[in-house]
Parts: C-alpha cells; sequence; structure tokens
C-alpha cells in the first residue's frame, strides 16, 4: 500500500506536541538506576514514560510499520526496508536533567532505511522542525504558545533565503559531541580531532571559527538545516538521534555523509554522521576537508 506521508507527519507533529507537554511538567530528577553504561550515560522516568506514549499511539495507528525507540532497543534489533518509525522520547536527557533549556523529542520514520519524514520538538523553545521527503524543511516556532492564533509563526528551512557557499574549514562554526563513552577508542580519536579543528594549521589541521555542542544529535543536525551552524561531526550516537533529523537536513539542502573517512552514502544505523549544511557550494569539499583532519583513523 501507498504510504500516506502527510498523516504521518500530521500525527507525529500532534505526538511531540504531547509528549512536549509531558516533558515540560516532569521532574527530571526521577533518574533510573543501572542498565546504561557509566554515570553519565542518564536515563530518567520521564524518557520511559515518553516512550511509551509515542510507541502505544504509533503502534495502535500504523500497526504494520516496525518501531525502534531509544528505550526499548536491544542489542540485535534490527533496521529492515519496511515502514519503521525510530524515536528518540528525549534527545539531550543530560540537559532535560539539568534544566538546560536544548531538549527534544525526535521522531524519525523510514522507509527502505531512507529517512521520510521528521519531527523533532524542543518543548522549552517551542521550536518544532519538520520535514517530509520531497516537501521541504520548515520550522514553526511559538505554536504551543499560541503565536499567529495558534499556528505558529513558520519559516522555510534554511532560514536565510540564499544560503552563502560554504568556506573551507577555518571560517565554519562546528558543532561536535563529547558522547557518554569517556575511555574508549572513539573518545581518543574525538578529543584529538576537536584539538586539531581548534588550533590546527593548513592540511590535516584547521581553526575552525569555534565548536559548538548543544548536547542532542537531533538539535545539532536541526541547526545545521537551518544554516545557523556549518557542520556537525559525531560518532557514537544512534539512528533515534538522527533519523528525524537527516529527514530535515536533507530538505533543507544538506548532506550526510559519514563521520569516517571515505563514506559518502552512511547507513542511518551506522553510528558515525557529518552533516554539512545546504549551500550552492562547497559541501563536498568540506567533508574531505574534515576527513582530513581525522588523518586514518576510523571511530568503530
Ligand atoms: C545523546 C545526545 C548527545 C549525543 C549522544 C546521544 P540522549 O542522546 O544526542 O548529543 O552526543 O551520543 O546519546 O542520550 O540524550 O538521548
Amino acid at each position: 500500500a501507498e504510504l500516506n506521508l502527510q498523516e504521518i507527519h500530521d500525527i507525529l507533529v500532534e505526538v511531540a506536541h504531547e509528549a512536549g507537554r509531558m516533558i515540560i511538567s516532569a521532574n527530571p530528577q526521577d533518574i533510573e538506576q543501572g542498565e546504561k553504561i557509566n554515570s553519565v550515560d542518564i536515563v530518567t522516568e520521564c524518557d520511559k514514560a515518553v516512550e511509551t506514549l509515542v510507541s502505544t499511539r504509533l503502534r495502535s495507528k500504523f500497526p504494520s510499520y516496525a518501531f525502534i525507540g531509544e528505550e526499548t532497543y536491544r542489542p540485535g534489533q534490527q533496521l529492515t526496508d519496511t515502514p519503521t518509525f525510530i524515536v528518540d522520547p528525549i534527545d539531550g536527557t543530560t540537559n532535560f536533567v539539568h534544566g538546560f533549556p536544548e531538549a527534544c523529542i525526535s521522531l524519525g520514520f523510514a522507509a527502505g532505511r531512507v529517512p521520510t519524514v521528521g519531527v523533532v520538538y524542543n518543548p522549552y523553545l517551542d521550536k518544532l522542525y519538520t520535514a517530509i521527503r520531497g516537501k521541504g524543511a520548515y520550522l514553526t516556532h511559538g505554536a504551543a504558545c499560541g503565536l499567529e492564533g495558534g499556528k505558529g509563526r513558520v519559516s522555510k528551512l534554511p532560514l536565510v533565503e540564499k544560503a552563502p557557499p560554504l568556506g573551507r574549514l577555518d571560517s565554519c562554526l562546528v558543532a561536535v559531541e563529547w558522547g557518554s563513552s569517556r575511555e574508549d577508542q572513539n573518545y581518543e580519536i574525538k578529543t584529538e580531532v576537536f584539538k586539531k579543528l581548534c588550533a590546527g594549521k593548513g592540511s590535516g589541521g584547521a581553526m575552525v571559527h569555534s565548536l559548538r555542542s548543544m548536547g542532542s544529535a537531533a538539535l545539532n543536525i536541526c541547526a545545521v538545516a537551518a544554516g545557523q551552524l556549518d557542520m556537525y561531526w559525531e560518532g557514537g550516537c544512534w539512528a533515534w538521534d538522527v533519523c528525524a533529523g537527516w529527514c530535515i537536513l536533507a530538505e533543507a539542502g544538506g548532506i550526510m555523509a559519514s563521520g569516517n573517512p571515505g563514506g559518502w552514502e552512511p547507513e542511518i544505523d551506522s553510528r558515525k554522521y557529518l552533516a554539512v549544511r545546504g549551500a550552492p557550494s562547497g559541501q563536498k569539499e568540506l567533508v574531505k576537508e574534515m576527513w582530513e583532519v581525522m588523518g586514518d583513523r576510523k571511530m568503530d
């Protein structure tokens, strides 16, 4: 049967607002103990409650589609060609726990393993990023606050009408994340690359304008889609952190390459990503320059 992408989009938007209200009114100190890898890999009662809400709603409405969610994922669960909801109930849990207002619900939908609908909602700032494949990407600001009679102020992404050409790395604002694994080989590579990005010189190094870490992969990607960041590089996050944002990025003219050197067409679940904003030129050159900074080291 043909997929009704508009219907899927509309329901995801509805669920995102409902989840947003839950997040805003939850107690972020209800932290779950155990399970996760270390003391910085946090999960709260609210992450679980939001995932239950979302999966119940989506499974009852679309019983034949698959569902992958951060809190119910078990190793071995595979993303297939089946239409699949890929959901992070709270992306930016650490921010949520600390009250730092950059957390969101990330609702992705993939068909044939391609990000096809994306809805990312930051309830603190009432910012809703949305896209349907082939239909453009949008930011709706202030709908829950009642702006524009409750419809919110809608802007097409990227936010500037004509995205400027991309320069070399040394003119870029770049997002990176520390992630929650703090002692493995990937962590070594990341911190080395951060250093090279901040103060490197010439080939294999750069001095970027600065680095940013929003604390949420989805919101980093949305900021790249909006054109507020030039690039976002990460190894270690998961399909549910990126699926929704990826659709939004692609519809805003951005590209997603692999976070490891050489991969132009990364899989959604490859866990290594490099997002570059929309631009009339310079996207591929920037990806190559970033890979050069990494040298021949690859993240697992
Ligand atoms: C995390 C955030 C963070 C990224 C981590 C993710 P969570 O997601 O997206 O920015 O660096 O890799 O796990 O745990 O807050 O859903």
